[in-house]
């Protein structure tokens, strides 16, 4: 029995959904454990484009059971959104899905309260997805949420709904906005969304626990990078929730004594969305050029992805939170056309090299980086499936990289698709799998 957390490295958008939809055909469960829909996790199935945003990209994997775990925020109206776009293209969601009774409900009211928080003044913005991703988890930790199983239980809904909407009311009217929203309204249109997932919605945490014992396997499927978890990231400038691999225990029940191994995947570059520092963020048309051959615009909002180089220093500190135990390096194809690739191997302040990644953004952005150049091989590296077979300057980089972070790469992603992926025989990643 093998259970595999696989995860971004990075700040999200390493490639996590293919490497998932790839890994799945090995697991019987595939389970989200935090986030929402402020995901998006795009999988190539041949000429075939999903973008999964809440369910877990095993879904595409026929047999595969998908779980949504009690660590992720459901936005009912998006969830039913992509049941019905994963339906009209022949999946048996309902057959698949399992939604846990412990998770909370994100509302409409939430997305208000974000806008409020992100145009306040003397408040930083954070450049969310506006998703309410953050204020559906405030009213969680602020134990005020209201969760899957409370829909279920009409007269206490109505009273924890009235109470949640009307605090909400007397902040907006507090920040002097007067939005019409019919709350009565999304109070019903919640009740009859709760009938349409009521078949699906069980203790998933039992679930698994029963999978388990059977002899099941099990992938958890992290979203956002291990740089926006809520207490590892580069704080404020992350998103909500636990994107680190313990929330893979927390966001699901299952418990770290059941965890088998970390699969951590980072681009061959680096790449954020949103604001917040960035050491080795690369300006005017060289980022230009790196965000035209990544295709790096976001899944979920279609904003352009700051780009960046290879950070060292980054993904040893995301390899020690998470415990790493092998690195899946997307998107090696993107570099095929340079003809040299900094890399950044040490941080410095003030002209004094550091060793610990700082705990302010501030110190953050204080960060000059230490780079070294390493020479490009172009040509191209699309679609190649053995490690030996790409071109030598390719492999001297990827070993370069493996030497400095001190994680073995196991595999390496050369295109978008299922195929066009190496995994190295006789690693760490292949055991993981096997
Ligand atoms: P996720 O959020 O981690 O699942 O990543 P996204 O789906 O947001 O962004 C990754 C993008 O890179 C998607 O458009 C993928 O189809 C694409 N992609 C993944 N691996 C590769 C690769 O090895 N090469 C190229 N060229 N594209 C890739
Ligand atoms: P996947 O799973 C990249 C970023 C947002 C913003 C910050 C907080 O596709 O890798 P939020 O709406 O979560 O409160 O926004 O986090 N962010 C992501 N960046 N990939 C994601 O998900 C992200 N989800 C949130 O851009 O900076
Ligand atoms: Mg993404």
């Amino acid at each position: 029995m093998q259970n595999i957390i696989v995860l971004g490295a990075q700040w999200g958008d390493e490639g996590k959904g293919k490497v998932v939809d790839l890994l799945a055909e090995h697991f019987d469960f595939v389970v989200r454990y935090q986030g929402g829909h402020n995901a998006g996790h795009t999988v190539y199935i041949g000429e075939k484009k999903f973008v999964l945003k809440l369910i877990p990209s095993g879904i595409l994997r026929p047999g595969v059971q998908a779980v949504i775990g009690n660590g992720v925020v459901v936005d009912l109206g998006a969830l039913l959104d992509e049941m019905t776009m994963l339906e009209k293209v022949g999946i048996d969601v309902r057959g698949h899905l399992h939604i846990s009774n412990r998770a909370h409900v994100i509302f409409p009211f939430h997305r208000l309260v974000e806008k409020m928080s992100e145009a306040r003044e003397n408040r930083i913005p954070i450049g969310t997805t506006s998703r309410g991703i953050g204020p559906c988890y405030e009213d969680k930790t602020g134990r005020r949420g209201i969760r899957v199983a409370d829909l279920f239980d009409p007269e206490s809904f109505r009273t924890m709904y009235d109470t949640l909407a009307e605090d909400k009311q007397a902040l907006a009217a507090t920040f002097n906005i007067h939005e019409t929203i019919d709350y009565a309204q999304i109070r019903h249109q919640y009740e009859e969304f709760a009938e349409r997932i009521r078949p699906m919605v069980c203790d998933t945490a039992e679930l698994l626990a029963k999978a388990m014992s059977a002899g099941k396997r099990i992938l958890f499927e992290g979203a956002q990078g291990s740089m926006l978890d809520v207490d590892h990231g580069t704080y404020p400038f992350v998103t909500s929730s636990s994107a680190t691999a313990g929330g893979a225990c927390t966001g699901t029940g299952v418990a770290p004594t059941k965890i088998n191994g970390v699969i951590g995947v980072s681009k061959a570059y680096i790449t954020r969305v949103g604001s917040g520092p960035f050491p080795t963020e690369i300006h005017g048309e060289a980022g230009e050029s790196l965000r035209k051959e990544g295709n790096e615009f976001g899944a979920v909002t279609g904003r352009p992805r700051r780009c960046g180089w290879f950070d060292v220093p980054l993904l040893k500190y995301t390899a020690m939170v998470n415990g790493l135990d092998t690195l899946l390096i997307t998107k090696l194809d993107v570099l095929d056309h340079l003809a040299e690739i900094p890399v950044c191997i040490g941080y410095k302040i003030d002209g004094k090299a550091i060793t610990e990644m700082p705990a302010t953004y501030r110190a953050m952005e204080a960060i000059e980086p230490v780079y070294v150049t390493h020479p490009g091989w172009k040509s191209s590296c699309r679609g190649i499936k053995r490690f030996e077979d790409l071109p030598k300057l390719a492999q001297t980089y990827l070993n370069h990289l493996e030497k400095l972070t001190g994680i073995e790469i196991g595999g390496v992603s050369t295109g978008p698709e299922r195929n066009e992926t190496i995994i190295r025989p006789g690693s760490k990643l292949e055991k993981l799998i096997g």
